[in-house]
C-alpha cells in the first residue's frame, strides 16, 4: 500500500526522500510524488509511474533543494492512478501540503460541505478533501496547524497515516496515524518519517512507532511532541533501538528480492525454531504458548484468521493441529470472518497470521474476536507491528524483512511456528507419544538442510519454466497437507506472472476442473511419498488419459510418478506433516522463473501491495 517518507533537519531532503521511497517500493504502488520547501517556496512534483519516473520529472520541473520535505508512493483507492490523483496534495490556498496512506470513508460528505463553502478540488481523492478540511478548520478556528489537524481528524471516519506541513512554517511537520503504520527515526537534531524503518536505517537506529490515534508535532531544533488525537493528552515517546540492518533489506547480489528470499529459507526456518526447538532436551519452548497454556488446553476450538499466503499457512496449520493436537480448527478469511457475525465465545482461541502485522481485515477480525472474549494469539513477522501489539500473546516468525510482494519465506516460517505450536500443544495434551514427538523434532530440525537440497533443482525448474511460460492456464493439485500448497503454488504464479492458475484438492478435480484438461494444460501435481500417494497417482492417471501435461513434485527416488509425468521435480523425504515446507520450494521457483522469462516485475507485481492496510 502507499508509502510515506519525510525529512526535517539540516541535510538536503530530496535524496533522502527519493531513496526512502525506493525502499518502500515493495509495498506496491502506481504513482509517486514529493513536496519540498526550498527556503522560499513549496515545490511539488508528482507523476503516475515509478520513483524513477518521479526522479526524471523532478530533474526537469523542480529545484531539488530544501531540508524539509515529504514524499509518497500511492496505491490507488479513490481515483485512478494518474498525475493529478498522486500525492502530495495541496490545499486551496497553496499553503498546506499532505501525504496520506489509508481511506477517508466519509470524504464525500466532507467534500460537499467544503464545496458549499467555496472550496474547489482538482483530484478525485479523499486526501485532497482532508487537506482542505484541515485548512478550513485552521482558518475558521484560527488555530495552529497541529490543532487544526487534530480537530479535522476528529471529524474523519476511516484509516490514515498522514504527514502535513505549512509552507509558511516549514520548520514543523505534523503526522498522525489510525490504522496505517508510521515510524519516526530520531537522528541528531533531525527527524525521518516513514511507513516503516527501512528508509532511515542508514541514518539512525532510534525509532518511535506511533500508536493508533496518536499524532506528533515534529519541530526542527525543538524535538517531537506526541498527543492523543481524541483527548489531546500528551504521550511519553517510547524510543526503540532497531535491530535490523541495511544489508537485510538489500538484494545481496540476487536479481530480485523474491529470489533472495526464496534462498534465505533455510536460514529463516532455522532462525524461527532456534531457541524454541530443543531436541536434546526433547522440549519446545514458546513463551507465548507456555504462559497461556490453560487457554489453549481449555479451548473448544481454534479459529485461524488470515489473508492471502498467510491464509494458506493457516490451512496447513489446520491439518497439523487437528492431526497432532486433536483440537478442532476452523480457518477463515479475515475479510469474511469480520463481516459475517461469527459465533465466538470465551472458549475460543483465535490465531491471527500475518507477515506484515498490518493487514486491515486481519486486524479487524482480531478486534472482533477480542470484543467477544476470545483469546487472541498472533503469528507475525514484523516486530512491533499493529497485529503483534493488538493480540494477547504471540510468536514471531523471525524470517527477517520480506520485501518481494509475493510472500515466500514468510510462508515457510509461519508453517514452522504453527508446527512448533501444534507439537507443543500435542505434548501438553498427551495426543502425541514421546517417540513420535522426538521424531518430529528431529525431522523439523533437518528441514533447513532439506530445503537447501530442494533449492538445487533450480536449473531444472528453469528449463521446465521455459517450456510452459507461454500458456494461459495452470492447474495445481495436492491432497491432505499438500492441498494448501497447491493453492499457494497457484497464487504465486498468478501474482507475479499474471497467468491464470487454480489450486484444487486432487480428488476434487473430477468435479469440475477435469473439463479444462487437454494437451495444452500444464498440471502441477504434488505427489510426495507419504501423502495419499496411491490416490494421487490415480489422479495423475486420470490427467494422463486426458493428455494433460504433468509436472510432478515427488519424493527423491520416486519411480511410479516418474513413469507417468512429463516432468518431475524431486524434494527430499520427510514426515507428511512437514512436507509443505519442502514441496512449496519448487513451486516458488517455478513461478519466479516464469515471471522473469515473461519480463514481469517480479518484486512489485501490478496492482498488488505487500501490506494491505485498507479493507
Ligand atoms: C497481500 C500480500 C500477500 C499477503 C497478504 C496478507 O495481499 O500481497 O503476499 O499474503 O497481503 O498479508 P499479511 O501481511 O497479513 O500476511
Amino acid at each position: 500500500m502507499c508509502g510515506i517518507v519525510g525529512y526535517i533537519g539540516p541535510r538536503e531532503a530530496y535524496p533522502i526522500i527519493i531513496e526512502g521511497l525506493k525502499r518502500l517500493e515493495y509495498r506496491g504502488y502506481d504513482s509517486a510524488g514529493i513536496a519540498l520547501f526550498d527556503g522560499k517556496d513549496l515545490k511539488v512534483c508528482k507523476t503516475k509511474g515509478k520513483v524513477v519516473d518521479l526522479e526524471a520529472r523532478s530533474d526537469k520541473e523542480i529545484t531539488k533543494h530544501g531540508s524539509v520535505g515529504i514524499g509518497h508512493t500511492r496505491w490507488a483507492t479513490h481515483g485512478v492512478p494518474n498525475d493529478v490523483n498522486s500525492h502530495p496534495h495541496i490545499s486551496n490556498s497553496g499553503d498546506l501540503v499532505i501525504i496520506h496512506n489509508g481511506i477517508i470513508e466519509n470524504y464525500e460528505s466532507l467534500k460537499k460541505e467544503l464545496i458549499s463553502r467555496g472550496y474547489t478540488f482538482k483530484s478525485d481523492t479523499d486526501t485532497e478533501v482532508l487537506i482542505n478540511l484541515i485548512e478550513d478548520v485552521k482558518k475558521q478556528e484560527n488555530v495552529k496547524l497541529g490543532k487544526a489537524v487534530q480537530i479535522a481528524l476528529n471529524q474523519v471516519i476511516g484509516a490514515y497515516a498522514i504527514a502535513v506541513f505549512d509552507k509558511n512554517k516549514p520548520e514543523e511537520v505534523v503526522i498522525a496515524r489510525l490504522g496505517s503504520p508510521l515510524a519516526v527515526g530520531i537522528g541528531e537534531d533531525e527527524f525521518f518519517i516513514a511507513s516503516d524503518a527501512s528508509p532511515f536505517l542508514e541514518y539512525t537506529k532510534d525509532a518511535i512507532y506511533l500508536e493508533d490515534e496518536e499524532m506528533a508535532i515534529i519541530r526542527f531544533h525543538k524535538g517531537i511532541k506526541i498527543r492523543k488525537i481524541k483527548d489531546d493528552s500528551l504521550v511519553d515517546p517510547y524510543i526503540q533501538k532497531l535491530k535490523i540492518n541495511l544489508e537485510q533489506i538489500e538484494k545481496s547480489g540476487y536479481d530480485h528480492f523474491m529470489l533472495k528470499e526464496i534462498h534465505e529459507q533455510p536460514k529463516a526456518i532455522t532462525d524461527t525454531y532456534r531457541g524454541r526447538l530443543l531436541r536434546q532436551e526433547a522440549i519446545i519452548k514458546m513463551a507465548g504458548v507456555e504462559d497461556n497454556m490453560k487457554k489453549f488446553l481449555n479451548a473448544d476450538r481454534i479459529i485461524i484468521v488470515a489473508c492471502g499466503t498467510s491464509w494458506h499457512a493457516g490451512l496447513v496449520a489446520e491439518y497439523i493441529f487437528e492431526d497432532l493436537a486433536r483440537v478442532p480448527v476452523e480457518v477463515e478469511y479475515a475479510s469474511e470472518f469480520r463481516y459475517r457475525n461469527p459465533v465466538i465465545t470465551e472458549k475460543d482461541v483465535l490465531i491471527a497470521i500475518s507477515q506484515s502485522g498490518e493487514t486491515a481485515d486481519t486486524l479487524a477480525a482480531i478486534k472482533l474476536a477480542k470484543s467477544k472474549g476470545a483469546f487472541v494469539f498472533g503469528v507475525c513477522n514484523v516486530v512491533g507491528s499493529s497485529i503483534a501489539r493488538e493480540t494477547h500473546a504471540g510468536a514471531y516468525t523471525h524470517a527477517g524483512p520480506e520485501i518481494g510482494v509475493a510472500s515466500t519465506k514468510a510462508f515457510t516460517t509461519q508453517i514452522t511456528v504453527l508446527t512448533l505450536m501444534a507439537l507443543r500443544l500435542a505434548r501438553a495434551k498427551g495426543t502425541i507419544s514421546s517417540s513420535d514427538f522426538r521424531h518430529h523434532l528431529l525431522e523439523l530440525e533437518m528441514i533447513p538442510k532439506k530445503v537447501e537440497e530442494a533449492l538445487k533443482s533450480d536449473a531444472h525448474i528453469q528449463k521446465i519454466s521455459e517450456i510452459y511460460k507461454d500458456v494461459n492456464n495452470f492447474l495445481y493439485l495436492g491432497r491432505g497437507y499438500n492441498f494448501p500448497v497447491a493453492l499457494e503454488g497457484a497464487l504465486k504464479l498468478k501474482e507475479i506472472s499474471y497467468i491464470h492458475a487454480e489450486g484444487y484438492p486432487a480428488a476434487e478435480m473430477k468435479h469440475g476442473p477435469i473439463a479444462l484438461i487437454d494437451e495444452n494444460m500444464p498440471i502441477v501435481v504434488i505427489a510426495t511419498k507419504k501423502g495419499h500417494y496411491e490416490k494421487v497417482v490415480s489422479n495423475i492417471q486420470e490427467i494422463k488419459s486426458r493428455k494433460g501435461k504433468i509436472i510432478g513434485i515427488v519424493t527423491e527416488g520416486d519411480v511410479q510418478v516418474k513413469e507417468l509425468a512429463d516432468h518431475v521435480i524431486e524434494v527430499p523425504e520427510t514426515l507428511e506433516s512437514l512436507s509443505p515446507l519442502l514441496t512449496t520450494i519448487p513451486l516458488q521457483l517455478l513461478s519466479y522463473h516464469i515471471a522473469v522469462m515473461l519480463g514481469k516485475n517480479v518484486d512489485q507485481p501490478r496492482n498488488l501491495a505487500k501490506s494491505v492496510t485498507v479493507e
